[in-house]
């Protein structure tokens, strides 16, 4: 569950990238966040991973309000937390095994558990073959699957996902669509940011249109709304 309560974000600079944004995901939904660049987007996001905080403001995740949660506890709300970027961030020196324990590692998990958790996620994204191989050996979709293994292998109740397809030709796009609605369908909340207007339309899922840094349009079933 993800919540908002009247939260207003103004950077030091003096732009409110967030103004008084109400907005509830519940347990189990795939909602899309879309809207043009500087609306607001990933600073929603970054709120929610306490990169940034929010100047006004509650956010809550799975009922706790995380701006009361103290710096030294983040990575244990990340636990709950998993991220997916653009880029994929893998550690380009680890292993595809390895990019995925590091995850299990920050929040001190046992070697009994990482040996037994990490190659079922690999095998939920369909790498079990590719387990030993460095991200550069691997294709784009592949790089996406890894950080997907990666941001689930700790369970959490929530996805989200800043233009997950962004870099992926679209049949590409498609395969991680169909990852992460497995994901989703398992009772994990996903929260998507994309400017991939067939996907949007054809998921037929929320759509939550950020412009200006206000939600100017929430729906059920939704479409992506914009030309681009
Ligand atoms: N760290 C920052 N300091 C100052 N302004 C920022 C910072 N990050 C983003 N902004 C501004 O906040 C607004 C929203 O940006 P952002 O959240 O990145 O939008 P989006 O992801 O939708 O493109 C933009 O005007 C942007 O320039
Ligand atoms: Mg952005």
């Amino acid at each position: 569950m993800i919540e908002m309560s009247n939260v207003t974000k103004k950077y030091v600079n003096g732009v409110q990238a967030l103004t008084n944004v109400n907005l509830k995901i519940e347990k189990g939904e795939f909602a899309f966040l879309v809207g043009p660049s500087g609306a607001g987007k990933s600073t929603f996001f970054k709120l929610l991973l306490k990169e940034e905080e929010p100047t006004s403001g509650k956010i809550y995740l799975d009922n706790q309000d995380i701006t009361k949660v103290s710096r030294r506890k983040v990575p244990y709300l990340r636990r709950n937390l998993g991220v997916i970027f653009q880029d994929f961030r893998l550690l380009p020196n680890k292993t595809v095994f390895e990019n995925v324990a590091f995850a299990m590692e920050i929040v001190e998990a046992s070697s009994k558990e990482i040996r037994r958790q990490v190659p079922m996620m690999l095998g939920m994204v369909g790498l079990s073959e590719r387990a030993n191989q460095y991200p550069h050996q691997l294709s784009g979709g592949e790089k996406q699957r890894v950080s997907i293994a990666r941001a689930i292998v700790n369970n959490p109740s929530i996805l989200i996902a800043d233009e997950p397809t962004g870099n992926l030709d679209p049949e590409t796009a498609w395969e991680i669509m169909k990852v992460l609605r497995q994901i989703n369908r398992r009772g994990t909340t996903i929260l998507m940011v994309t400017h991939a207007k067939d996907i949007v339309d054809v998921m037929q899922q929320r759509v939550i249109a950020l412009e200006k840094g206000r939600i100017i349009r929430d729906e059920a079933k939704g479409a992506y709304g914009y030309e681009d």
